[in-house]
């Protein structure tokens, strides 16, 4: 695990987007895996600024986000598709249908969703993932306990997870039980895999993670098990 320190969330930002910019460069019809959340906004701005100046081209690049909230629309302002357009899809030159996030809305098939996606995943390569981290150490939505070998499910929301998130719902009860996630065995299969970590909040995750212990308890120290992971972490997630 290759782990990069920087000043402040700015700097993980534009760390992150140059990373991911080289891919792009090096092969223009590369798989990228997306994250949403707040960690990687930065970055998607940035990368935003790269294509409209020229210097990138989203024309042949695919994508595959990690998860989507089960039971609301995807025209929800919270819903996962509706935030990688809102901050990514809408300002670039990818093609939508080149686009992939789990399909989780009101009255679908979960599970026959999840074994598409899973089948769509087993049909690609993933050139780069991006992750965040929760404060549990889920990646994704794989919260402690889920097994290493876990390909894209249903997964039932802890408390923590919910409480995190309540900060872009109304209330509570808003926030979705259940989500729809890529595995950990998806995420593993990626060639390389960035993790963005900020702010104070995430210090205890840290801590954990570069203990080194690979544990399903905290299901991000699987990473250590992968060849080609870079994990940027600002000062305030670093020092505490
Ligand atoms: C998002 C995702 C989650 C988040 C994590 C951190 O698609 O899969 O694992 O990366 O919850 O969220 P933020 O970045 O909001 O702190």
């Amino acid at each position: 695990m290759n782990v990069i320190v920087v000043k402040d969330y700015e700097e993980m930002s534009k760390k992150g987007s140059e990373i991911i910019a080289d891919v792009i460069k090096k092969n223009p019809s590369c798989t990228l895996g997306l994250a949403t959340g707040s960690s990687p906004i930065g970055t998607y701005q940035n990368l935003v600024k790269m294509n409209k100046n020229g210097e990138i081209s989203f024309k042949d690049v695919k994508s595959y986000n990690l998860d989507e909230y089960c039971g609301i629309d995807r025209t929800h302002p919270q819903s996962y598709y509706y935030f990688m357009h809102d901050n990514l899809f809408n300002h670039v030159d990818i093609k939508e249908e080149n686009t992939h996030v789990p399909y989780a809305a009101n009255g679908s098939n979960l599970d026959e969703e999840a074994k598409k996606y899973t089948d769509a995943l087993n049909k690609v390569t993933i050139d780069l993932q991006l992750l965040g981290i929760g404060g549990n150490g889920h990646i994704g939505f794989n919260e402690p306990g889920t097994p290493f070998d876990q390909e894209t499910f249903v997964v039932k929301l802890t408390d923590k997870t919910r409480q995190d998130n309540k900060r872009f719902f109304n209330s509570l009860d808003e926030v979705p039980t259940h989500a729809m996630t890529m595995g950990i065995k998806n995420i593993m299969k990626a060639k390389s895999i960035l993790m963005l970590i900020s702010g104070v909040n995430k210090h205890d995750a840290v801590t954990k993670l570069l203990s080194g212990e690979v544990t399903t308890d905290f299901p991000a120290s699987v990473l250590h098990n992968h060849p080609n992971c870079t994990v940027i972490i600002d000062e305030a997630a670093f020092r505490g």
